[in-house]
């Protein structure tokens, strides 16, 4: 039930993100039937990590910045609706435009309420990074499952900038939200070595660097989605970048520039259009286009695998749009082998372990996925909601310490028994994506518990996949 007393926050697109939270509303089961074949030329909503910094750059610039293509999934309505609250402007246009019009860099004003950031880890430790130079208490919260999230991994470095936490979890040596975040007016500049291989760390660090005085430089060990410093620098920020030692790469932000409003134009999610292209490759005689999907070589791990494992997989009308380099991508079913999938690769294919994980139960082989710690602590825990989703399905599969082998034998897996319960998402669209892919080209149907949290990335993804021939109901 909505409360009606309570102020709504109804986002221009006309979809209210805060009536309906993900925490609260009742669960969607959808079941894939496999069957048909898969046929047509589509595109995907807008990438998702662009999209966000793309609102957060708006809403620092002074000026207006107009955004094209934003994914509209409730994770990125959630940071749009944030910085309102930091006294930015940022409205959806007749003409599905976004324009953000933004306070400067330290301009922002306190929030009268809580920030909810809803399912997305992206939106809170990024707006961490801005907050962490903002004079002023701001609250921050999350559904159910980013209150389990670990947040210390941006509080360490943005309280060595002069910020300060009151944070959950304490008791258990953790830091989660719901938490308060006292920004400085003083910060100071640091240099910072990530102990995860983590963008979202690095694009905190950054953006409180940003309304820095001086220079600040992160080190990453391995070097991950660089979607942050590629807007740094489309919005004029001065950023450098350089190797240091093995794979480590130090990025440099110089503090406290004038940015102004510019025009952002936002690629098809990779990470999203890996479902429709990698459902093609598994249900026998499909063909599909995805046009205009982002193939920033620090997202495109999955691709190269898939490709490795012998997917008829052909890029075309490759182009640079806004800094990001994008292309066509045409999948054709495919017969795949099952294949070694090294650890170093993991930062550029982070979240396309559930699909690819899919994809490694109809190869012939055993297909290793090496060094998924980070696969933890995401939307939920993707190594075991993958593994019982997986057997659950007739799979073979194991988890060794941070590695997880699917064992394919070169046919299509059972899917689900019947009677047997649908595969539980925990919260994660991912999960849900990747387990109604299964049920397209598994022997039996796969139902997954809830779907609604696929809004979080791709908002009209069961109409999407049923426009191609998918059974999903
Ligand atoms: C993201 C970085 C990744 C990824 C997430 C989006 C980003 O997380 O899993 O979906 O936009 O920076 P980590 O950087 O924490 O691995």
């Amino acid at each position: 039930m909505v409360d009606e007393a309570r102020p709504r926050n109804l986002i221009p697109s006309g979809r209210d993100v805060t009536a309906q939270p993900t925490t609260t509303a009742p669960d969607t089961p959808v079941t894939a039937r496999p069957g048909g074949k898969l046929a047509g030329d589509i595109v995907v909503p807008g990438d998702k990590s662009i999209s966000h910094r793309a609102l957060m750059l708006g809403g620092m610039a002074a000026g207006e910045t107009v955004i094209e293509g934003l994914l509209e999934g409730e994770d990125v309505l959630r940071t749009a609706a944030a910085m309102r609250a930091l006294g930015a402007a940022a409205e959806r246009g007749t003409d599905g435009k976004w324009r953000i019009r933004g306070r400067g860099i330290g301009g922002a004003i306190e929030p009268a309420d809580v920030l909810d950031l809803g399912n997305s880890g992206t939106g809170a430790r990024l707006l961490m990074g801005v907050l962490a130079t903002c004079p002023f208490t701001t609250f921050l919260t999350g559904d159910a499952s980013l209150r389990r999230r670990p947040m210390a991994r941006v509080t360490t470095p943005l309280s060595m900038f002069g910020a300060s936490f009151v944070a959950r979890g304490r008791n258990d040596g953790k830091v989660l939200l719901p938490l308060a975040i006292t920004g400085t007016a003083d910060p100071v500049p640091i240099v910072y070595r990530t102990p995860v291989a983590s963008a979202q760390v690095k694009s905190a660090v950054l953006l409180a660097g940003l309304n820095t005085p001086g220079e600040t430089t992160v080190i990453e060990a391995a070097p991950t989605r660089d979607h942050t410093e590629l807007m740094f620098r489309h919005f004029g920020v001065d950023v450098r970048t350089k190797p240091a030692e093995d794979r480590a790469v130090a990025i440099t932000v110089v503090g406290r520039p004038e940015i102004g409003g510019r025009t952002v134009r936002v690629p098809g999610d990779p990470s999203s259009a890996a479902f429709p292209l990698v459902a093609a490759l598994l249900a026998d005689h499909s063909k599909v286009t995805v046009r205009n999907v982002g193939l920033n070589p620090r997202r495109a791990g999955l691709y190269t695998t898939l490709k490795e494992m012998g997917a008829d997989l052909e890029m075309t009308n490759a182009r640079i749009e806004a800094g990001e380099p994008v292309a066509d991508i045409t999948a054709t079913f495919s017969v795949l082998k099952g294949v070694e999938v090294p650890a170093e690769r993991a930062p550029s294919m982070i979240d396309e372990y559930p699909i690819l994980a899919v994809a490694a139960a109809f190869a012939k082989g055993d297909t290793k996925m090496r060094g998924l710690a980070e696969l933890r602590v995401k939307e939920s825990d993707r190594l075991a909601a993958v593994a019982h989703g997986l057997q659950a399905c007739g799979v073979e599969v194991f988890i060794d310490g941070d590695d997880l082998i699917v064992r394919g034998n070169g046919t299509p897996p059972a899917g689900l028994a019947s009677g047997a319960a649908a595969i539980p998402t925990h919260l994660d669209h991912r999960i849900a994506m990747a387990f109604l892919v299964m049920g397209l080209a598994a022997r039996n149907p796969v139902a997954v518990d809830d779907a609604r949290p696929i809004d979080t990335s791709f908002p009209g993804f069961n109409e999407l996949m049923r426009g191609l021939g998918a059974d999903l109901r």
